[in-house]
């Protein structure tokens, strides 16, 4: 057992705390606060546990808030997926929101993960909307680390990725920026910020560095005059919103040789943009939402 100043955070078991959390689990109202869908029967609630908290080693706890015997929520890390980053997961009944309780709970419960020997940080995927939690995540020492696309029960949106090393080190590498020949520099960078959403960073005469956001110390694209033959580049560019509407612009913008999307069987959806000097942008965003 693990214990803070409110809480008692006791090693979870399935049959004594399904009722308590199906009652948080099943609670449209919570539900919609965390961008998730209720479960609609204890059977639901029982497999939930199961496929998120089942195979990880019994790392995970209910909050009990004293003097209370309930499992006012539970947090965990998710089914062990032979991986040395772990991920959370954290839920907490909603008549006990906002008084700071899931903070406490994460951060005593990620102090404790990452003095394991077989984990070296802990991170968590958070719907961008959900404030909260990204303030839970924050209170726990985790800072944003990524960003993916997420199809979530018929809408698209996006996870930030929050996470904590048990050792934080500086990164060797900070990015990678491919760079395109072409002609017509000028015409080209304007194409890409148009259809993908970049934004210019820098232009010289021969050169546009393009950012993927307005930020600074991001990676991007960079688009150089050719001095020679073209040779086509092949790229693959992440996106965070649907591929097909993308594609239609690409169409739209006259990039009429790239390739209708197709599904792939790791869950993405991907499509080739081919620009007017040859060059193919693999574009692979998230598949449509079922
Ligand atoms: C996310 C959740 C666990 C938070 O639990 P909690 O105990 O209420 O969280 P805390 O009180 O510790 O912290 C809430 C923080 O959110 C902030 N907050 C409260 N309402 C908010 C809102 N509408 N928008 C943004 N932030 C908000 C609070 O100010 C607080 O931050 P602060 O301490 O810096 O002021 C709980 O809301 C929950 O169970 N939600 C549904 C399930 C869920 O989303 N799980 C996470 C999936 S990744």
């Amino acid at each position: 057992m693990l214990k803070t100043n409110r809480l008692d955070l006791v090693a979870f078991d399935l049959e004594r705390d399904l009722a308590a959390l199906h009652a948080m689990f099943s609670d449209p109202e919570w539900a919609r606060g965390g961008y998730m869908t209720p479960t609609t029967s204890v059977d639901e609630s029982r497999e939930r546990l199961a496929r998120e908290f089942g195979d990880n080693g019994g790392w995970t706890w209910v909050l009990r808030v004293r003097p209370d015997e309930d499992a006012a929520g539970v947090i965990g890390v998710f089914s062990d997926q032979g991986s040395s980053i772990r991920g959370m997961g954290w839920y907490l009944r909603r008549e006990r929101w906002g008084a700071g309780l899931m903070s406490e709970a994460a951060r005593a419960v990620s102090d404790h993960l990452l003095l394991q020997p077989s984990i070296t940080g802990v991170e968590a995927w958070i719907d961008s909307r959900n404030g909260r939690s990204i303030a839970v995540a924050r209170h726990a020492g985790l800072d944003l680390v990524g960003r993916l696309p997420r199809t979530h029960y018929g809408e698209i949106a996006q996870s930030v990725v929050m996470g904590r090393a048990a050792e934080p080190h500086d990164p060797v590498t900070l990015g990678v920026s491919p760079a395109l020949h072409v002609q017509d520099v000028d015409g080209t960078a304007r194409l890409l910020c148009d259809v993908l959403g970049l934004h210019v960073r820098f232009q010289l005469d021969d050169l546009a560095l393009l950012g993927f956001t307005e930020w600074n110390g991001q990676s991007g694209l960079e688009v150089r005059r050719a001095t020679g033959a073209i040779s086509p580049a092949t790229v693959t560019v992440d996106i965070g919103v649907l591929v097909d509407p993308l594609y239609a612009a690409a169409r739209a913008a006259g990039l009429v040789d790239s390739t209708p999307p197709e599904d792939t069987p790791w869950y993405r959806r991907t499509f080739t943009l081919v620009l007017p000097e040859g060059h193919r942008l693999t574009i692979s965003g998230p598949v449509n939402p079922r």
